[in-house]
C-alpha cells in the first residue's frame, strides 16, 4: 500500500506523505516549455503522450507521494459538447449549453471524447515513476461544474442573482452531471486511478440554506458511488464555512482544507484523515518562514492521519527550489 493509502485507509498518523495541488503546472519551466508549443489547453490535455509526461514532471524533480493526472475539471463540460477554451489572463470561457443536445449524449460518445484522459491514467499508473506512489484521478463537484456551465466563466467573488432563476434547467443539469461524473469516475478508476479527489472550488459562494440541494445531495451521491467501487475519495469544498458539518453529512474518506480555516480547530473537530491547508503564498516567502509554517501544520496534525498539501494550487510564480525545500522539510520532519 502506498503512504497516502496508508493514511487514508489504515489511518496511519506517524507518516507524512505529501503531494501538491497543481504540482504539474506553470511554476515548472519544463511545463511552460511544452505549453508554449501547445497553445490549445484542451488539446494538450487530450494528448496522452504529453499529458502523461507533464503529470510525471514534478515526480522527477521532487519526492512526492502522488501523481495527480494532468487534466481539468472542465473536461466534463467539454465531454458534454459545451465548448471550453482557456484565454490567457482571463481564465476559462465556455460556450452556450444546449440542454436538448446534452440530454441526448450517449455514454459511448462521451467516453470516446475523453478516451485520451483514460489512456493518460494508464500510462501514468504503469510508469516506473509512480512505483509505491498513488495515482490520483479527480472530478469537479456538481456545484462547481454547474457554476461554470451556467456562468460560462469563473465567477470570481459572487454570482448574479439571476444565476438561480431557471430551476428547471438547474435540476436537469445536476441530473446529467450526476450521470456523467459517475461515468468519468468509473473510467478513471478502471484505468488505474487509486484515489478520487472531488474539487468544489466554489463551495464558498453558497448560502447555508442552499447547501443541501447544491452541495450535500449531489456530492454525497458521487462519494457513495466511488466508495461502492472500493476507492477512497477526498473532498475539497474550498471556502465552505463549516467543514465539520460537511464531513458529518458527506463522510468522505479524507477532507482537504483550504487556507482560510484554522487547522488547530479542524484537528480537534474532525476525526477523519485531513489533507492540505497551508497558504500557497508561503512558498513565495523565504525558507525560514516556509519551514516554520510547514512545521506548524505537521505539529498540529502530529497525532492525526494527515497528508501534507497546500490550501489551494501552487502559484505559477513559485520558485521550484522552494517547492523542493518544502518537500524536503516534510520528509525530514
Ligand atoms: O497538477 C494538478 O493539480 C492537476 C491538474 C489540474 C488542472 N486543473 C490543470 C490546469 C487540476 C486538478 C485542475 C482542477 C481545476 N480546474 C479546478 C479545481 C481546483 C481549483 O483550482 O480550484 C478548477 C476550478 C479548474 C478550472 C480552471 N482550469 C481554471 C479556473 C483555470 C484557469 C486559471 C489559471 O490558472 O489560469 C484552469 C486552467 C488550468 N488547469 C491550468 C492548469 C495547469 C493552467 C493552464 C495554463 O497553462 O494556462
Amino acid at each position: 500500500m502506498s503512504p497516502i493509502e496508508e493514511v487514508i485507509i489504515n489511518k496511519k498518523s506517524d507518516i507524512n506523505p505529501i503531494w501538491i495541488m497543481r504540482q504539474a503546472g506553470r511554476y515548472l519551466p519544463e511545463f511552460r516549455e511544452i505549453r508554449k508549443q501547445n497553445p490549445d489547453f484542451i488539446k494538450l490535455c487530450l494528448n496522452e503522450k504529453l499529458s502523461s509526461e507533464i503529470t510525471l514532471q514534478p515526480l522527477k524533480r521532487f519526492d512526492l507521494d502522488a501523481a495527480i493526472i494532468f487534466s481539468d475539471i472542465l473536461m466534463l463540460p467539454y465531454g458534454l459538447n459545451q465548448t471550453v477554451e482557456f484565454k490567457k489572463n482571463v481564465g476559462p470561457l465556455l460556450g452556450n449549453f444546449d440542454l436538448k443536445e446534452i440530454s441526448n449524449i450517449e455514454e459511448v460518445e462521451f467516453v470516446e471524447k475523453l478516451s485520451s484522459v483514460y489512456k493518460l491514467i494508464k500510462l501514468v499508473s504503469n510508469s516506473q515513476f509512480t512505483k509505491n506512489k498513488t495515482t490520483i484521478g479527480f472530478v469537479g463537484a456538481p456545484w462547481t461544474l454547474l457554476v461554470y456551465i451556467i456562468n460560462k466563466k469563473s465567477p470570481k467573488l459572487s454570482l448574479n442573482e439571476n444565476f438561480f432563476e431557471d430551476k428547471y434547467l438547474i435540476d436537469k443539469i445536476l441530473k446529467i452531471l450526476d450521470k456523467f461524473l459517475k461515468i468519468h469516475i468509473k473510467n478513471q478508476i478502471d484505468s488505474g486511478a487509486q484515489i478520487i479527489q472531488i474539487f468544489d472550488s466554489w463551495a464558498g459562494l453558497l448560502k447555508e440554506k442552499d447547501l443541501p440541494y447544491y452541495i450535500y445531495d449531489p456530492t454525497l451521491s458521487l462519494v457513495n458511488y466511488t466508495k461502492s467501487l472500493n476507492v477512497p475519495v477526498i473532498c475539497f469544498p474550498r471556502g465552505i464555512k463549516n467543514y465539520k458539518n460537511y464531513c458529518e453529512i458527506i463522510k468522505p474518506d479524507a477532507i482537504c482544507i483550504d487556507y482560510e480555516v484554522d487547522p488547530a480547530k479542524i484537528s480537534k473537530e474532525i476525526n477523519i484523515p485531513v489533507q492540505g491547508g497551508m497558504d500557497p503564498k508561503l512558498l513565495l516567502s523565504d525558507k525560514e518562514n516556509l519551514k516554520k509554517e510547514t512545521t506548524k501544520y505537521l505539529d498540529i496534525f502530529k497525532d492525526h492521519p494527515y497528508i501534507f498539501n497546500l490550501g489551494h494550487g501552487v502559484l505559477p510564480e513559485t520558485d521550484p527550489n522552494m517547492m523542493d525545500y518544502l518537500v524536503k522539510t516534510v520528509k525530514d520532519y
